[in-house]
């Protein structure tokens, strides 16, 4: 498969384009963005140090050269900048997206899978999908870090191995991540945290973001998200259907529509291609029926400007 990486100089569309690079599975990955000398420059370092692991080449692209692509990962944004809360780089980024889908559905007709990562991720993953006008299944929302920080926190509280345990949270990325922690397991048997020990996650989850964006450092989590993105390209490459957590459009799942919101699906090379959804107790169904509340009154303010 050929990725298609648009924000490819920035943080996330770089590393998670290495780390895929180096594990030798895609044919091709091309870099575009708008500062085109230091993709460039990506393009050239990149190419050299993967060529000492892997056969994929990586080339410098402009949008008529995506239109061979099976994936392309959305990364594009404004400078990452101190904020309380995601949400805030909905206006940094409506200008970015619109312009992003109009070029990949002129250059695309084919339709490769879509995986979005830019901040609020749920939000434009509901407005891609409406400006690309393609398949829900094709947007992929990149949400997984929220599922990974559950399960390390989980792990660095009870002292169990991260390999172990197991889980999901679902919802925004953001204030209304919901962990689901009565479903958790650790090597296949219930994980049984305590109320101390929820309590414990539930701080180190909620505190993640505000703790590292307090240090208004102009950089965001690039490590942690290239191995939660790389998983999803991986999936989407072998069409291997591996169950991860990804903010999906939904219709009807959970009873909810008009939202796009965070849920375990299994992911192949058409995206999307079955919506594997928890039983939810009623005060996490209640939680995540606000979040999706919460979630479509922005993307209605957001359409209508
Ligand atoms: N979903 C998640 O879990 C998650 C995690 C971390 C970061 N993010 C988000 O991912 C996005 C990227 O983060 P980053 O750290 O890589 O940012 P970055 O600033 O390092 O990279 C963004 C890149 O987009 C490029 N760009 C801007 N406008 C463009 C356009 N019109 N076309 C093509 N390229 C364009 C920039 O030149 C830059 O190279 C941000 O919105 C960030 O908030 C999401």
């Amino acid at each position: 498969m050929k990725l298609g990486v648009v924000g490819g100089a920035g943080l996330l569309g770089s590393t998670s384009a290495f780390l895929a690079g180096m594990k030798g599975y895609l044919e091709e990955i091309k870099l575009l963005d708008v500062k085109e000398n230091l993709v460039k420059n990506h393009v050239m370092d990149m190419a050299q140090a993967i060529y000492s692991s892997s056969d994929t080449k990586v080339t410098f692209a402009q949008y008529k050269d995506l239109s061979d692509c099976g994936a392309i990962l959305i990364t594009a944004s404004l400078p990452e900048r101190k904020v309380a809360n995601r949400l805030e780089y909905l206006w940094d980024n409506m200008n970015i997206i619109k312009p992003v889908c109009e070029s990949i559905r002129e250059n695309c007709p084919h339709q490769p899978v879509i995986i979005n990562a830019t901040n609020p991720v749920d939000i434009f993953n509901y407005i891609i999908w409406k400006e690309l006008g393609w398949d829900r299944k094709k947007i992929v929302g990149f949400n997984g870090n929220d599922t990974y920080r559950l399960k390390w926190a989980a792990s660095i509280v009870t002292g169990k191995p991260f390999s172990d345990i197991d889980g999901f949270a679902i919802g925004e990325h953001g204030n209304g991540q919901i962990n689901l922690y009565d479903k958790m397991t650790c090597g296949g048997e219930p994980l049984g945290l305590t109320g101390d020990e929820i309590e414990k996650i539930e701080s180190i989850t909620a505190n993640f973001f505000s703790e590292m964006n307090a240090l208004n450092s102009g950089r965001t989590s690039g490590w942690t998200s290239a191995v939660n993105i790389e998983s999803i390209i991986e999936a989407v490459a072998k069409d291997s259907g591996r169950v991860l957590e990804c903010s999906a459009v939904l219709e009807g799942e959970y009873g909810l529509k008009d939202v796009s919101l965070g849920i375990p699906v299994a992911v192949g090379a058409e995206g999307i291609k079955e919506y594997r959804l928890p039983e939810l107790t009623e005060e996490q169904a209640q939680r995540l029926e606000k979040v999706s509340e919460a979630m479509k009154e922005i993307i209605r303010e957001a359409r209508s400007a």
